[in-house]
């Protein structure tokens, strides 16, 4: 048996209180749930998710810290048995800093994961479909969704996230990573690209990716994901960040692989969080066939060219950047 879903993930970072101002103007809360890093932490939630979605630990570099997922308690056997046999495969301690339950183990890239016994928080796409939210409506050609309503959303509407989607980061060696996801957490993969990249759900509903990973020289962060309502969220999402001053990452526009609408703003250590909804579902393991697809059609399909340090991996960075209100 397999992880049934991505819980949360750690960062490590420099500045703690710059890095969680960020994720606070993205549109999470700051939580108490937990006491990390001896105070020197924090924990940030989506609002009304009775779920940890983001910790943040101080720490000398910018360092992807761990990933967390949930699992039945005989998924969480299975993980176990199988992470005692694999090799480069090492159980650990719970790290001092993150005091959550479950095993923790590191694999041979040195990443860090937690495995405990938990269900998804009701809204999470990992086990059923989002929380029940007016449906977007549109109208088309020959098609009126929409009528006698207005379309056109208020602009100062704050934007909410609704939960952590998926995580995306660097490893040195895709194949073995691959290879690791498939033995020891069961995930199977939804599609790839070439040697550059590959996407994977666990079994038995999801969203097409909870995790992906990219070949590069070592590990890092690339970005976490967040689900907001409709692409008119993402655009007032991505627009108000900008106007506080944080960078603009890349957006807005709509991915190939997963095809989720996206927004991709820079963080004060060099990741990325970005604002996504729409995104393919595979509730059916059967009929969904995984594909290698050519780099040239696997990444967007619309929108603006990506800056190019889009996929830098920025890992290791030692200073925060504030951002300048306009
Ligand atoms: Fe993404």
């Amino acid at each position: 048996m397999a992880v049934r879903h991505f819980h949360h993930f750690a960062l490590g970072v420099p500045d703690v209180e710059a890095q969680k101002t960020f994720y606070e103007d993205f549109g999470l809360v700051g939580h108490t749930s937990r006491n990390v890093a001896n105070g020197n932490g924090a924990i940030l939630r989506c609002v009304g998710r009775d779920q940890d979605q983001v910790v943040l630990i101080e720490s000398r570099e910018r360092c992807l810290h761990h990933l967390s997922f949930g699992a039945t308690p005989e998924g969480l056997a299975d993980v176990k048995r199988r992470a005692e046999a694999y090799p480069g495969v090492q159980l650990i301690d719970s790290p001092n800093a993150t005091p959550y339950d479950g095993i923790w183990f590191s694999d041979a890239d040195g990443m860090i994961y937690n495995v405990h016994i938990g269900e998804p928080a009701p809204s999470n796409g990992g086990l059923v479909p989002h929380a029940s939210r007016a449906p977007f409506r549109a109208n088309g050609p020959g098609h009126y969704d929409r009528v006698n309503l207005k379309g056109s959303i208020d602009a100062n509407a704050k934007v909410v996230p609704h939960r952590l989607g998926h995580l995306i980061h660097f490893t040195p060696d895709l194949e073995a990573k691959l290879a690791f996801y498939r033995n020891v957490l069961g995930l199977v993969m939804s599609d790839r690209s070439e040697h550059l990249i590959a996407f994977l759900r666990p079994p038995g509903g999801s969203d097409h990716h909870v995790i992906a990973t990219i070949q590069d020289e070592k590990v890092g962060f690339h970005h976490a994901s967040f689900e907001v309502d409709t692409i008119d969220h993402i655009g007032l999402g991505g627009q108000a960040m900008l106007r506080k001053g944080y960078r603009n990452g890349w957006g807005v526009g709509r991915h190939a692989l997963g095809s989720n609408f996206f927004w991709y703003i820079r963080d004060p250590h060099g990741g990325l969080a970005e604002y996504f909804c729409d995104i393919d579902y595979i509730a059916d393991d059967a009929q969904w066939k995984a594909k290698n697809w050519p780099l040239d059609v696997s990444f967007y399909v619309w929108g603006p060219e990506p800056p190019p340090d889009f996929a830098q991996n920025f890992e290791g960075a030692t200073k925060a950047v504030k951002p300048v209100a306009r």
